[in-house]
């Protein structure tokens, strides 16, 4: 057995043990990133300790720039520390072969982008079946699965049609379909409600929560909606290049930096 299918044991095997026994499924210690354009270097993690249990929905908020896309990147190995480390059940990123890092992000981790990155002329179910023909799935098998997911996503009518064709939430369905068709036991889920309206965005965070707790995932996703992040198990706040517990101080931020533009204070529904 290869060190993640262990790994995805031991988080199986976890699940039962007391929370004091429990591994975490996603750890960091000392993540920093930082980027050179500029003469200053931009630091948006500076030394992020995280840990997520198995299960766990959690929503990380930040204005934009805080680095809230750097963190879900590092996390699905989509990129690479600074310093600092990333384990998954306890196993450091670093120390996989890139054939193990290439199936970790395949196989254990399900991504929703920012913008969606859905092929717009191929059809909703050719997107889902992708990540299962990566995996060398037989195309028949693979659209099978992918439209079994299409139909959990609300979409199954809609499985023929060009991706290009469908409205913004339902392209973000079919994302997340396509996120989650391999069974990953993670989902990172980048601004998922960012480009739609507050309906859209309720029903595409009602669509994760069902989805997370059917499938027994752990969820981490970034968004600029206080109201949304505030229905998930814990609300991380990205400021400055650390995560702290709650929202509250930027929701603060966020109702004083309005008052100072001389808007008045407002719900605060949204950072953006
Ligand atoms: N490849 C890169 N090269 C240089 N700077 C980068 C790069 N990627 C991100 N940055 C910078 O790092 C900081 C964090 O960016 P990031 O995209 O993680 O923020 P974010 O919180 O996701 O923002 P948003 O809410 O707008 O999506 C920003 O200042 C950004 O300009
Ligand atoms: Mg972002």
């Amino acid at each position: 057995m290869n060190r993640l299918a262990s790994a995805e044991l031991a988080i199986e095997e976890g699940r039962n043990a007391a929370p004091e026994a429990r591994p975490p499924i996603l750890r960091t210690e000392g993540l920093r990133k930082e980027y050179y354009s500029g003469r200053q270097p931009i630091v948006p993690l500076d030394g992020i300790d995280f840990s997520a249990e198995p299960g766990e929905l959690i929503a990380i908020v930040g204005p934009s720039g805080s680095g809230k896309s750097t963190f879900l990147h590092l996390l699905a190995a989509l990129d690479t520390p600074t310093t600092g480390e990333v384990y998954f059940a306890e196993n450091s990123l670093v120390s996989l072969a890139e054939s193990e890092l290439a199936e970790y992000r395949n196989r254990s981790v399900g991504f929703v982008w920012q913008r969606h990155h859905l092929l717009p002329d191929f059809t909703a179910a050719e997107n889902v079946a992708i990540p299962l023909l990566v995996r060398g799935k037989p195309a028949s098998e693979a659209l099978r699965a992918a439209e079994r997911w299409l139909g959990e996503v609300g979409l199954a009518s809609r499985a023929g049609q060009r991706a290009g064709e469908l409205s913004g939430g339902e392209q973000q369905r079919v994302a997340i379909a396509r996120a989650l068709v391999n069974e990953p036991v993670l989902l990172l889920a980048d601004e998922p409600t960012g480009d739609l309206d507050e309906r859209n965005a309720a029903g595409v965070f009602d669509l994760i929560e069902k989805l997370h707790r059917s499938h027994r995932l752990t969820t981490i996703l970034a968004t600029h909606n206080l109201l949304l992040a505030r229905r998930a198990d814990r609300v991380l706040a990205l400021q400055h290049g650390k995560l702290e517990p709650g929202a509250d101080a930027l929701a603060e931020d966020a109702v004083a930096v309005r008052e100072a533009a001389g808007a008045g204070p407002t719900a605060a529904g949204g950072l953006g």
